[in-house]
């Protein structure tokens, strides 16, 4: 590190916002005796429901877990096949090769990180089973196209909503949309509960299976077998998986959900800024919302412009780390990891929109807790870059 970074502390691309309430919660639980799936969770569940509008929330350890507990709950099969954008992390992926089923990659629609609906039709075939959208960064683009298509072929969607606590799709909550939906709570998203997540969905027949799968495939859940409203008796109906969330990570969680909108609003207004002040000199696209969605500001991601620089966008991301501003980069497209390469046949040169969108973003510092300085910092350090490297 440079001694510009060693003299400013580090930025870190991400800081949860946490204070004296969540650390009172956590100490009530365990002052409690009763550490895991119970009371609290329930209650986060609840409100969680109420909030997006749903009939049914099931509490999970993360989102990767709602993913896959989404796909067996419709029993997907070795052979079928699930369709989803290259664009995305590893869980919407593996999920799918956890069931033996085959990965079906779609590329960006042009000028956007989002699944081009328009793409999603031709690559059903009768073995395909369901549809993942990505609510990339935050929002749902083209969520009413990707359910007609899949109303119209039989398929189910399964929504990956993992950036998008709280947002809205042409004024509905993300969470009743498709027909399942999966939220993360991972360290770094919009709310925390260090790890976690939430299925939602209104149709309670999937839901009671996803809450016995994931507790072991066990009729009943273990907090009701130890308390006085249980009994001993159970029964393993199915092959299930651990994959509860615990009062301790709920009780986390129910204090961050109050904070929701104010979280929201403190990365709406950071996100605001980016855009008015990076948009005040050439260099870097800021990213383009459409109206009809509320965006949940899990990332700010930019490109680097081209036809304005000279510098690569590795060597950009170099240069904010040598003076102390973290970022990240959303995402390597699947198909160019060597899993789906040497597995699936996919290969660099296939989605040419996903390529692109990849060479050229980087994804900023944005997180509830950050501060005007922090920001200002980011700001400056990427307008330097911008007048050093002009072309
Ligand atoms: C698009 C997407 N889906 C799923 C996940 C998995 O979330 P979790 O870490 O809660 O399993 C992530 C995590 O970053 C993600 O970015």
């Amino acid at each position: 590190m440079s001694a510009t970074a060693a003299a400013v502390s580090f930025l870190p691309f991400h800081r949860a916002m946490i204070g004296d309430d969540e650390v009172r919660a956590v100490t009530e639980v365990l002052e409690s005796g009763w550490l895991t799936t119970g009371p609290r969770a329930k209650k986060f569940e609840a409100a969680f429901a109420a909030c997006v509008g749903a009939e049914n929330a099931i509490a999970v350890g993360s989102c990767t877990a709602a993913l896959h507990l989404a796909l067996a709950a419709i029993n997907l099969q070795p052979g079928d096949e699930v369709i989803l954008p290259t664009m995305t992390f590893a869980s919407t992926g593996e999920v799918i090769l956890y069931t033996g089923a085959k990965p079906v990659l779609v590329d960006c629609a042009s000028g956007s990180y989002h699944m081009d609906a328009a793409q999603i039709e031709r690559h059903i075939t009768p073995k395909t089973r369901a549809i993942i959208p990505v609510h990339y960064s935050g929002y749902a683009s083209e969520l009413d196209h990707v359910v007609q298509i899949a109303r119209r072929h039989n398929l189910t969607v399964i929504e990956d909503a993992a950036h998008s606590f709280p947002s809205s799709f042409k004024g509905t909550p993300i969470g009743t949309i498709g027909d399942i939906t999966c939220f993360s709570f991972y360290a770094t998203k919009t709310i925390t509960t260090g790890e976690g997540g939430m299925i939602t969905t209104q149709n309670d027949a999937l839901a009671d299976r996803m809450r016995i799968l994931s507790m072991h495939g066990i009729s009943r859940d273990a907090w009701k077998r130890y308390t006085a409203e249980g009994t001993w008796r159970y029964d393993i109906q199915d092959i299930g998986y651990k994959y509860n969330l615990t009062d301790l990570q709920a009780a986390i969680g129910l204090v961050q959900f109050e904070k929701r909108e104010h979280m929201r609003r403190l990365r709406v207004a950071l996100a605001d800024r980016y855009t008015r002040e990076l948009n005040s000199f050439e260099g870097f696209l800021t990213p383009v919302i459409p109206d009809h969605v509320e965006h949940a500001w899990h990332l700010y991601v930019i490109q680097v412009d081209d036809d304005f620089l000279s510098i690569s966008r590795d060597r950009i991301i170099e240069e904010l780390k040598d003076r102390g501003i973290g970022t990240s980069v959303h995402f390597i497209p699947l198909h160019l990891h060597s899993l789906y390469q040497n597995r699936l046949g996919y290969h660099e040169g296939m989605f040419p929109n996903a390529e692109a969108r990849f060479a050229s973003s980087i994804s900023l510092p944005l997180f509830p807790g950050m501060k005007e300085i922090e920001q200002s910092r980011v700001i400056q350090v990427l307008c330097d870059i911008a007048r050093q490297h002009r072309r």
